[in-house]
This record gives C-alpha cells, structure tokens and sequence, in this order.
C-alpha cells in the first residue's frame, strides 16, 4: 500500500507519541513491515535513533531489504519472525496494515495488565479491519490512549490509535468511542466524510421496520448510531 498521506500521518503519530513520552532519540519498531515504505520513512526522522522493521514472512521482508540496497538507506535492522517475538525492545512500535484480532493477540503477548517488563509500551496502530473490537479491547482493558483518530487516503478509511500500555485510563464504552474514535471532530474533513460514508452503510435501516430493529441487538445498536451520526452531520452543518 503506497499511500503516502497515511504513512505520513503513521510517521507524524509516532513523532507525538515520542514527544508525550521521551526525551531523547527512540528506537522504532515497524512490525509486519512488508514493503517497508513506513519503516524507510521512519528512518529518515531525525527524532528515531534506529528502526527495527519485522515481519513473520521471509518473502516480505525480503522487499524491504531489496529497498534498503536500492535506495541506500541506513539506521535500518531487519529480522524475521511472528509480531514483537524477533525484537527486544522498541520505545515505539508501529503496528499497521494487519487485522485487528492480530493486533489484539501481539498486545497480549506484552503483559498488558502487569507491571512485568515489556519489549515495547508506546505503539501506533493501524488496523486494517476489526477497528471497533480493537477499541473495545483498549477500552475495556483501560489502556492508555493518547490519540484516536481518522485519516482519508486513496479511497479508504485509516484509522490510528496511539496507545501506552503502561499508563491506565478510563475510557466510555460509548458508541462514539467505539464506532466513531475517540478523538474525531467535526471541523476535519476526512471525519466528515466518514461519517457521510457510515450513514450511506446505514441507510439500509429505513427498509427495516423500527420494531424488529429494537427487538435485534445489533440492529439497535446502529441505529443508535445512525442517529449518533445524523446528529454529528447537522451539529456540522450550523458550524
Ligand atoms: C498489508 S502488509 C502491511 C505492510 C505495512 N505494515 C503497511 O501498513 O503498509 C501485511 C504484512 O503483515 C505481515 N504479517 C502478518 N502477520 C504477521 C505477524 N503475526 N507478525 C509479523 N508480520 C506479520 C505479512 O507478512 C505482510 O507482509
């Protein structure tokens, strides 16, 4: 995927994430790298000491090598193996282009709710699908979550989160918080346009009879949010 707006915006949520929580240079981890354009990007930063780019494929890790030969670049270490298992620490670590429930698992492997030591605590998600039940498992895993937000690039919606495993934080379970992210506003543009595209998915709702809708849970619940987002859409229009 060589969408360049949102590599840029996974770069500059690192940046954030570096500001929050370090003083000094940082060492970044690029899990399930693949082509390696976030890790290449990343190395270029005069804010990261190192980037340590993984991937679980031979062959994917293979196009970032070819890359760091081709273009000359430096500051740039790849290994082979399944999430965090090949590093063994990150300050940062940039998890992007994989499923949500995958993500979910290499957070698990990271000791989430103790005080045991962690390859990496700071990481930049994302996920390419199953967002919601990532936010799910954030929240109700009451982990740290600095940033969450949306991006629109080459046809697509991007969401990225920014979470710190070893701060806690209470977030609702709202269905704003989980559907919508957190951190969205209706003055950015590419959350407006989001938000036109979720009402176009729930327009299949005014075919349903608005009994069966409240006696069908999920059903129900996006109808609540369709109203959430009809809400939002004309809150925007009297900006
Ligand atoms: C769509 S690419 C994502 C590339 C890049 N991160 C991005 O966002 O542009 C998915 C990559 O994830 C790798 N991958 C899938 N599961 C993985 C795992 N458990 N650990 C490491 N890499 C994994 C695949 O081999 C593939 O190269």
């Amino acid at each position: 995927m060589k969408t360049f707006k949102r590599i840029d915006k996974i770069c500059s949520a690192v940046e954030l994430a570096k500001n929050e929580f370090y003083d000094r240079q940082i060492v970044v981890a690029d899990i399930a790298t693949d082509h390696g354009y976030i890790a290449e990007k990343l190395s270029k930063k005069s804010f990261v000491k190192e980037v340590v780019a993984t991937d679980i494929s031979a062959k994917s890790l293979n196009k970032l090598e070819k890359l760091i030969e081709f273009r000359k670049l430096s500051h740039i270490n790849c290994v082979l193996g399944d999430g965090l298992a090949p590093i063994d620490h990150a300050d940062v670590s940039v998890i992007a282009g994989i499923g949500g429930y995958e993500i979910i698992k290499m957070l698990n492997c990271q000791n989430i709710n103790s005080d045991f030591e962690r390859k990496c605590d700071v990481f930049v998600l994302q996920p390419a699908q199953n967002v919601n039940e990532l936010r799910e498992y954030i929240i109700k895993n009451k982990i740290f979550m600095l940033k969450d937000f949306i991006i629109y690039d080459e046809d697509r919606f991007y969401p990225i989160i920014v979470i710190n495993l070893s701060k806690k934080q209470r977030n609702k379970l709202s269905i704003f918080n989980v559907w919508l992210g957190r951190d969205n506003q209706v003055s950015e543009p590419d959350f407006v346009a989001f938000l036109y595209e979720t009402m176009e998915y729930l327009s299949f709702l005014n075919d349903i009879p608005k009994k069966r809708i409240f006696k069908d849970k999920v059903l129900k619940q996006k109808y609540k949010l369709k109203k959430l987002v009809n809400k939002l859409l004309n809150r925007r229009e009297l900006c």
